[in-house]
Formats: structure tokens, sequence, C-alpha cells
């Protein structure tokens, strides 16, 4: 559900990992879910978003699975060339964005390999634009354990205060850029946009998303993630 309020955004998938953890020889972004590519059900959700622009898609400089969309659901589809890290891949994909983009426009990053986002998660982060940015992210519910390098308890980390960090999240196109080059300048990976912008001494705002936009990592992770879409396919017919 759009609302008047909120800013029109472009978003920039990186989609050019490798996904070793997730098994088989096949990148996770190309393993399929409910029989569609990961990245396709990413792609089409953002698009089908009505307060999105158009989405970059970032793609390993090997990749010869992308089937080459350059429109999808109405919106452009823009495909570069991605980098070494995350980071560098995000960067690429701002570089793609129209050279007539504003310096103040919003620019959402969201994961390839995040398929189950809902326009409902979507929609709360844009709700939450302003210069600082917003991220969203899940307060954690499990007790933290330190461990030591046999796996001994070392001792129980606070978990007051402490979130997941999800995508998409939520910047300004240059402020964003010029964090992430401060950050690739200075030798630090950062793992994501909001630790690029930390380091450039903002604090952006967290936003409890769903803790069902997970990020395919493991094998196992497919079976929950083809759980989590035919329910959301259930509810939205
Ligand atoms: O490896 P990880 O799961 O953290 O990757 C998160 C997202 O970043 C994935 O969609 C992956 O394809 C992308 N990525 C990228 N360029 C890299 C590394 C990861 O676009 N060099």
């Amino acid at each position: 559900m759009a609302r008047e309020t909120h800013p029109s955004v472009w978003v920039v998938v990186p989609a050019a990992g490798r996904g070793v953890r997730a098994g088989s020889g096949v990148p996770k972004q190309y393993r399929l879910l409910l029989g569609r590519p990961v990245i396709e059900h990413t792609l089409r959700t953002l698009a089908t978003h009505p307060q999105v622009r158009g989405v970059a898609v970032v793609l390993a400089a090997d990749d010869d699975r992308w089937p080459g969309w350059d429109m999808l659901e109405g919106k452009p589809v823009l495909a570069v060339t991605g980098g070494a890290e995350r980071a560098d891949s995000v960067l690429a994909g701002l570089n793609a964005l129209p050279q007539d983009l504003e310096d103040d426009a919003f620019v959402l990053v969201h994961d390839a390999a995040r398929p189950c986002v809902s326009h409902r998660d979507i929609d709360a982060l844009l709700d939450a634009a302003s210069p600082r940015g917003a991220v969203l992210a899940v307060p954690l519910a499990d007790t933290l354990k330190r461990a030591d390098d046999d796996n001994l308890v070392r001792d129980t980390v606070p978990r007051d205060g402490l979130w997941r960090a999800l995508t998409p999240q939520m910047f300004q196109r240059a402020a964003l850029m010029r964090a992430l080059r401060d950050a690739r300048d200075a030798g630090v990976v950062v793992t994501d946009e909001s630790m690029a912008m930390e380091r450039a001494g903002i604090a952006p705002v967290l936003v409890a998303g769903s803790a069902d936009n997970l990020k395919i990592t493991t094998p196992r992770d497919f079976a929950l993630a083809e759980f989590l879409l035919r329910a959301a396919n259930k509810d939205s017919a």
C-alpha cells in the first residue's frame, strides 16, 4: 500500500556473490524457489512496489545465467558488473543509476539473496526516510554467547539494544557513495551500508522489520524461503 508521502526510489541489488555456503555449483541467487530463481522473486517484489522507480542489478563478471531483463513489471532494470566485496558491488550499482538522479534522492540497497522481503517492510522503511538513513532490522531474541577457539562459552553478551541488520537499507545517494568510497579508500571492508555511514559519524535509524526477510545462506534456508513465499502468496491471493 503506497502512501503519498513516500519518496520514490531506485533500488541497487547486489547479486555478484558466489554463495559458497549455500552448497551446489549454482550461485544461490540462481537456485530455484517454487520453480523460479531466487533473484527473480527478489526483483519482482521490488519492481511491483509502487514507489520503486527502477532497479540496478549488480552481477559477477562471469555471470552467464542472468536472463538479460531490461524491464520487469514495467520498471527499468539496469545490469552492471560488481566487484570483489559486497561494498564494491553496491558502489558499482550506485554508479550505474541515472545521471540526473538528485544527490539527495533516496536509494535502497537490497540483497538479491533476500527474496522474502515484503511490501509492508519496504513501506515501513520508506516511512522512516530522513537524511540519517534507515535500516530494516530485527531485535535479537536469543541469548548471545561469545565463544573461545574451542567453542567453550567465554561469556554471555547482554542483548539489550542489539539488533540484526537486514536489507533493504535506505540512504541518500551522494552521502552513501561518499561513505562507501571513504571506507574503501581507508581499507575498511564494510558488510552493510549502515556500517559505512556509521564510519562517517551518522547514526541511521533502525526500523523493525519481519524476521521472514531472511538472507539465504545455507542449504536449509531454501526450504524455509519456499515455505515463507508460499505463505505470502496465499496471503495476497
Ligand atoms: O555473501 P553475502 O550473503 O553476505 O552477500 C549478500 C549479497 O551481496 C548477495 O546478494 C550477494 O550476491 C551480494 N554480493 C555482491 N558482490 C560481492 C559479494 C556479495 O554483490 N562481491
